[in-house]
């Protein structure tokens, strides 16, 4: 059933940017402008764009064009623009401001009747709480670590694991040349899919991920048996997120003003260090860091945003306000965005593919 008050919508990218974040941004437009005859309104800079003056702007057909194969988002993004607690500084001091009502105010302002939010947990939370003050608004799920629970997969993911993978396949290069072993720390936060699924891809020796806490002697153990037999290279694929048993995971730094202020990372090296100095098998690590959510789409990941992107229209038009648009394969369904944010999707240990890597040999240093 179609919702005939709306005529204007407004599209907002938040969060990390993510390979696929544009491929959803043109198939929402031109869905919105061939099948309902809506007006788009792009908002820059995710929620920032709804608090301050000057950051919007109509999007048109030609504004989508040629946009389906470009990474990040034509929007801009931000990750520092929770309008329930906005954070800026005063006089060198960080105050937290409850700028939502702002928002609510801009949006009657310019006439848009409902909003679309492409993005995280983060961003889906914001649009939650908008939705309880009465915003029509859906949520499109994005993110490389693909670690939402109400969707079989997040767009970005496959991109994300097919650019690590083709890293971990250059890395064995040097691996080999030099007999060392390479640490490759991956992105994910608390969630080890890239790793998992990059590992298996590039038949890495030993993953390391959140989900299966490791013993640094069972590390030591594998790569002295493998260099006892004659294979003087090893592959480690660590999670940004992964820790030793008992353990903490490492975080690089805490950035105060940002909604998703831990960020993690580090592990590759200490790892890497303590190889080298305790078993004295020559190591180094590589971060593969933001290059991890850049470049071109893939072709799944484009087929996926667009696919989202029509079902998050169609929502709105149905009136389906407060639900995120996911994949249950082979179909496109919602869930509520309550839902949507209550818990991640982590890997199993027991899962079918994590025994799969286990049956040909690869080890979770467990
Ligand atoms: O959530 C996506 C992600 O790339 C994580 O894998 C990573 O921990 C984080 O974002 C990095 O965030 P930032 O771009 O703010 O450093």
């Amino acid at each position: 059933m179609e919702n005939t008050n709306i005529k204007k919508i407004g599209i907002l990218t938040g969060g990390g940017d993510c390979p696929g974040l544009n491929a959803v941004i043109r198939a929402a437009v031109k869905t919105a402008i061939l099948q309902y005859g809506w007006k788009v309104t792009g908002i820059q800079d995710g929620f920032e764009g709804l608090l301050v003056d000057g950051k919007a702007r109509p999007l048109l057909f030609d504004h989508v064009k040629d946009i389906l194969d470009k990474g990040g988002t034509i929007l801009g993004s931000s990750n520092r623009a929770n309008p329930f607690e906005y954070k800026f500084k005063v006089h060198g001091k960080l105050v937290t401001e409850d700028r939502s009502p702002i928002l609510l105010e801009k949006l009657q302002s310019m006439e848009i009747d409902a909003l679309m939010v492409i993005g995280g947990d983060g961003t889906l939370s914001i649009a939650h709480r908008l939705h309880g003050l009465g915003v029509p608004i859906v949520g499109v799920p994005k993110t490389i670590d693909n670690d939402l629970a109400s969707t079989d997969i997040t767009f970005g993911f496959d991109t994300a694991i097919n650019t690590a993978t083709d890293a971990l396949d250059k890395i064995r290069t040097t691996a080999e040349s030099h007999h060392r072993v390479m640490v490759v720390e991956v992105m994910g936060r608390y969630a080890g899919w890239i790793a998992l699924q990059a590992g298996i891809a590039s038949g890495a020796d030993i993953i390391l991920i959140p989900e299966m806490p490791f013993k640094l002697e069972k590390i030591y153990e594998i790569i002295k048996e493998r260099v006892r037999t004659g294979r003087h290279s090893s592959i480690i694929v660590v999670a940004e997120g992964a820790n030793p048993e008992g353990g903490e995971m490492v975080i690089k730094k805490i950035v105060e003003d940002s909604a998703d202020a831990i960020r993690l990372g580090g592990i590759g090296e200490i790892l890497a260090d303590k190889i080298s100095s305790e078993i004295h098998v020559e190591s180094r690590e590589t971060v593969l860091g933001h290059i991890q959510r850049g470049g071109t789409p893939s072709a799944f990941d484009r087929i996926l945003s667009t696919r989202l992107g029509v079902g998050a229209v169609k929502l709105l038009a149905e009136g389906n306000f407060g639900r995120m648009v996911c994949l249950r394969t082979p179909h496109i369904d919602s869930v509520p965005l309550e839902d949507a944010i209550s818990q991640l999707k982590k890997v199993d240990p027991d899962s079918e593919v994590v025994q799969a890597a286990k049956a040909i040999g690869v080890s979770f240093g467990i």
